[in-house]
């Protein structure tokens, strides 16, 4: 089944995870793909497994911290200048943080949850 053929998909967090599992699912189905991740080298071979398992469809990687406004536009613009467009957007990067009862919760764990400030 190829129903994204020719769709330009934005995927953040697709270095690994939910995020590469969707990029995935998505080449399988033909589509063609911005792989964002502030992890380089994680995004990169990530591309490379990806490319070489869905060879007809087209992939671009950008480094960024979807926490930074510049970043974001510098990815969408990245997106329109490889494929013309931005059709889907898989909006998937974040941090899980640790779990705890929100009473021994630790607030700089949380402001960095919700802040989505990068922690590595
Ligand atoms: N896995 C679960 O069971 C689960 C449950 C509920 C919610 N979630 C949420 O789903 C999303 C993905 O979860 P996962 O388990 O695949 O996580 P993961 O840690 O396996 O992967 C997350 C990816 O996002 C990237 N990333 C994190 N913050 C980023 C940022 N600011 N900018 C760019 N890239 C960033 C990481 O480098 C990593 O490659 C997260 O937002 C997580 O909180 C996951």
């Amino acid at each position: 089944m190829s129903n994204f053929k020719g769709k330009a998909v934005i995927v953040t967090g697709a270095a690994m995870g939910l995020g590469l599992a969707a990029a995935e699912a998505l080449a399988s189905k033909g589509a063609d793909l911005t792989l964002v991740d502030y992890n380089a080298e994680a995004l990169e071979k990530a591309k490379a497994e990806l490319s070489s398992k869905y060879p007809e469809s087209k992939f671009i990687t950008v480094t960024a911290d979807v926490s930074v406004e510049e970043n974001v536009k510098n990815y969408v613009d990245e997106t329109v200048k490889a494929f013309g467009k931005v059709d889907g957007l898989y909006n998937n990067a974040g941090i899980e943080g640790k779990q705890a009862p929100l009473i021994d919760y630790d607030i700089n764990v949380f402001k960095k949850k919700i802040n989505l400030v990068k922690t590595d």
